[in-house]
């Protein structure tokens, strides 16, 4: 197979389970490659001793039945697609197979796919077309999904959204290793990148009416690479004083960047009501930024309600952040207060950091680059760890956390006021 589609290659594929029972050594060894592979993160893959007859065995004796089964034979006789057809009746209904066989059989091919086989594949196996004929095999069975959608939205304009949104997608690409996507919704308005430091090379429409096109090239380059995991769509080159883009739109976008990456950040602020209102309902988790002053509180406890009218799992979906504490000590809310008012504890307590904030903001630099920022990302890693249950690889968050608590760094610098 010359071509590959992207549809099936450059998307985070789905939670599941793919066995293969195979000999030839290059095909095991192009199978274990996989296993590097950040597309197959959440794919389990078990390599097995044997062939059809092995697998039959093991689905009689009552092992659970992968998600696609790959088999290698040697023999394409009638004798092996009479096994197939046994094999295939102690197989749920929706299991994917794939056949490794040694030659080219056009008759074979034709009877393997009638019999419902995704696929068959001449030995010796490439590790790129395995990859792509298991991606396809997925994607068609069990769909593209699991990628986590993270919103942040502000109380209120110039609470800091835009700064904690670009220190989540920091997080989660530097501390989490998750290849991340950061985008906004505010078009002509957007100052990311002032933050992420790049010139706005597209629009939110031109960029929603690419990914729904065809060229995968002409979409990759409206992607700001700010490294190696963390990418930002490079909008922001709409015309402020018209209407940008609609939320029908938008979604299609969203969509299309989560079949590509695992953590899709949204920062909302300065985005039309419509954006907010579908990003909102569809965020896994979402965090309302606000200051502790009285009007963004306020319109954050009127935030809340409305969040919990359009979704019932408000409660664990909504972290409340306070940003800015200590910027008008005398005129800010208690702590006690606040959580009263809000009859919600605040996640999170950033302190008021002028020369952190927008030292970072002005010099465009990420504010992880220095060990006081680093501790302000780690602090806001709780918020996105607990919805990547199943698309991480913890144990690079686990070597993350055993170097460095990610509260301690905060936790000292809590306000607590009475
Ligand atoms: N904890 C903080 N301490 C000091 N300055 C901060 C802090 N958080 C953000 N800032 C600064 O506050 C300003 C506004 O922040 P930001 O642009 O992130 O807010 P926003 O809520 O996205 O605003 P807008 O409503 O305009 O989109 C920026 O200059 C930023 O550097
Ligand atoms: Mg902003």
């Amino acid at each position: 197979m010359a071509e590959f589609d992207d549809t099936y290659t450059s998307i985070l594929l789905p939670q599941s389970r793919v066995a293969m029972y195979a000999r030839d050594l290059q095909s095991i060894q192009a199978f274990k490659s996989l296993q590097s592979d950040w597309r197959f993160t959440r794919v389990s893959l078990d390599q097995l001793e044997g062939g059809v007859d092995q697998a039959t065995i093991d689905l009689q004796s009552g092992k659970p039945a992968p998600s696609l089964l790959i088999i290698e034979t040697d023999t394409i006789d009638d004798s092996f697609t009479a096994k197939l057809e046994t094999l295939a009746g102690y197989c749920p209904e929706g299991t994917a197979a794939i056949v490794i066989g040694p030659v080219n059989d056009v008759n074979l091919y034709r009877k393997l796919i009638a019999m419902g086989i995704s696929d068959y594949v001449v030995r010796p196996v490439k590790t790129e077309t395995l990859a792509f004929d298991i991606a396809r095999s997925l994607i068609e069975r069990i769909g593209a999904t699991g990628s986590r959608l993270v919103a942040l939205v502000g109380a209120k304009g110039g609470v800091g959204t835009t700064s904690l949104a670009q220190a989540m997608a920091w997080g989660a690409a530097d501390m989490l290793n998750q290849k991340t996507v950061l985008l906004d919704g505010a078009g002509g308005w957007s100052t990311l990148n002032v933050g992420m430091n790049f010139e706005p090379a597209t629009t939110l429409g031109e960029a929603s009416r690419t990914a729904a096109g065809n060229n995968q090239d002409a979409f990759k380059r409206m992607l700001f690479q700010a490294s190696d995991k963390l990418q930002v769509l490079s909008s922001g080159g709409d015309v402020m004083l018209e209407d940008g883009i609609d939320a029908d739109s938008y979604e299609a976008l969203l969509d299309k960047l989560m079949t590509t990456y695992p953590v899709v950040i949204v920062d909302l602020s300065h985005s039309p009501t419509a954006l907010r209102r579908i990003v909102i309902a569809r965020a896994h988790q979402i965090t309302l930024v606000a200051t502790p002053l009285l009007a963004p509180l306020r319109s954050a406890r009127s935030l809340l309600q409305e969040i919990k009218d359009i979704r019932a799992d408000s409660e664990s979906r909504v972290d409340l952040v306070i940003n800015k504490a200590g910027m008008a000590s005398r005129h800010e809310v208690s702590k006690a207060d606040l959580e009263s008012a809000l009859d919600r504890k605040p996640s999170m307590i950033i302190e008021y950091n002028p020369a952190l904030f927008m030292g970072a903001e002005g010099e465009g630099r990420k504010l992880n680059a220095t060990a006081e920022g680093q501790d302000v990302v780690r602090s806001l890693l709780p918020l996105m760890l607990k919805i990547l249950d199943g698309v991480t690889d913890t144990s690079s968050i686990a070597n993350d956390q055993k170097q460095k608590n990610p509260l301690s760094g905060i936790l000292g610098r809590l306000k607590t006021k009475s």
